[in-house]
């Protein structure tokens, strides 16, 4: 399979090559999750060998390809605004290209509605086929029509693709893919598909070719990592990824509770490299809710995963996902949300308003909860997070901690980030870029730290 791409990435560096003296222009948009940023820096790897050059800007591009998401309502709604907006740009400038790609694309109304009022797209294919793109896009050069191509299902996983990663210094590596829980209310397994796990050898293979390249921190990437089937389990996985000359820094997400084993834990507390933190979303406190969830734990359950975790991994930072507004939520129901998050107390957490999703079993529950409703309990939410995550942070104030330099930002300063994944402002020079280093922590925020270099 990698033979056909490569083939049609050829052809389609010829047909760049001859069409002018200046490189075309392209540019990946992504919503979403990090599965989508992953994909993502292999449509940029496999633009850059059909000859585009890659740019951040879409009003500077011959080609946008929009790598979309559909895990809540908002995220589709963006996409129809930028389609909305193209429109004019696509009518001045036939030569324009839009491409359409990702796990909107997978649903049916999505494409009814695309065909019906954004004709102006040029390509669209889904989740299972990324590898096709150079062909679908040759495809298009060569007959100049919409090209759409959406499977139901994944065949192989492909191995190999070109990519061309955001930072030098550090990936994120898939070693799942798909999603075989059937949480009520979520879209995923019906996107994604079914849960395909990577071979070890593959895996390895790609971090140690990172390493050799200067990657000193890997992200292990999975809908649900813990559920890696590859004929070793996640927790020996994470053993032999520690082996690896070069890699510092081990993290991984998504975690489901319910696969959290002992073995995962230890790994945790035993090895070094593999960061002291956790990402464990809970999505909400009762476990009446979390039963129509089919979420497969209680509240109990949860809490006293929570408290192996830390008994364990004493300096483990927890992180988690919390949903509001689930169907039938109470009032009671809401204060177990909110009891969780006073007894785990996470470092961080993404909170959600409860979207409906066309085709999942929540969106034909009864009892849909108001729009006012869930919104004062998410406020309620955030408030009660945002408490915590201060308090913790306040915590590591005089501390000294090591960061990994990765950006610099918006005010000049570097941004860093520690071992639980805390951003840390540093002043510095930007060739530290990419480099460790320590900071004494010398100011507490709700989302950050202040530090400066020792
Ligand atoms: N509505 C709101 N949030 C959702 N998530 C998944 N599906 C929905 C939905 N229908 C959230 C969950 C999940 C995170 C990635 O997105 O909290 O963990
Ligand atoms: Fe969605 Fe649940 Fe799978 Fe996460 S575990 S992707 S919330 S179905």
């Amino acid at each position: 399979m990698e033979k056909i791409t490569n083939y049609y990435i050829e052809r389609l560096l010829e047909i760049n090559k001859a069409a002018g003296a200046e490189r075309p222009k392209a540019c990946v948009v992504t919503y979403g999750c990090q599965m989508n940023a992953r994909d993502s820096e292999k449509f940029a790897g496999m633009l850059s060998q059909m000859g585009y050059e890659i740019v951040k800007d879409e009003h500077m591009a011959d080609l946008v390809i929009f790598n979309t998401c559909c895990v809540r309502e908002n995220a589709e709604n963006k996409l129809y605004g930028n389609l909305g907006n193209l429109k004019e740009r696509k009518r001045s400038n036939p030569h324009f290209k839009i491409v359409l790609a990702g796990c909107m694309m997978q649903q049916d109304i999505v494409l009814d509605k695309i065909k019906a009022a954004h004709n102006h797209v040029d390509i669209i294919f889904g989740t299972h086929n990324i590898y096709r793109f150079p062909e679908l896009l040759h495809s298009h050069f060569e007959t100049g029509g919409m090209i759409i191509d959406i499977w139901e299902e994944a065949k192989d996983i492909v191995e190999d693709l070109p990519s061309q990663r955001e930072y030098p210094f550090k990936a994120g590596v898939n070693i799942m893919y798909g999603c075989d829980n059937f949480c009520t209310y979520c879209i995923v397994p019906h996107v994604r598909g079914r849960e395909r796990s990577r071979k070890p050898e593959d895996i390895l293979a790609e971090i140690r070719e990172m390493a050799a390249d200067g990657v000193t921190e890997v992200m292990l990437l999975g809908q649900n990592v813990n559920s890696y089937d590859g004929g070793i389990t996640f927790a020996q996985l994470l053993r032999k990824v520690h082996e690896i000359n070069g890699i510092r820094r081990i993290r991984f997400t998504s975690s489901h509770p319910k696969d959290v084993t002992d073995d995962v834990i230890y790994a945790l507390r035993d090895l070094p490299k593999v960061c002291k933190q956790l990402h464990l979303p809970f999505q909400a406190g009762s476990s009446r809710i979390l039963e129509l969830m089919n979420r497969k734990h209680t509240k109990e359950w949860y809490l006293d995963l929570v408290a192996k975790i830390k008994e364990n991994v004493p300096n483990i930072a927890l992180t988690t996902d919390i949903m509001v507004g689930f169907p039938g939520e109470t009032e009671d129901d809401f204060e177990d949300t909110l009891d969780i998050v006073r007894k785990a107390r996470f470092l961080g957490a993404f909170t959600f308003i409860y979207s409906r999703r066309h085709g999942t079993p929540a969106d034909q529950m009864p009892d849909q909860v108001a729009d006012v409703v869930v919104k004062a309990r998410f406020n309620r939410l955030v408030a009660e997070c945002n408490k915590i995550q201060l308090e913790l942070n306040m915590e590591k104030v005089d501390g000294v901690l090591e960061i990994l330099l990765e950006s610099v930002g918006k005010n000049g300063m570097l941004n860093g980030r520690t071992d639980d994944g805390s951003l840390v402002h540093v002043a510095g020079d930007v060739a530290l870029i990419g480099q460790y280093a320590k900071a004494r922590i010398i100011e507490a925020k709700t989302f950050y730290l202040m530090g400066e270099l020792i």
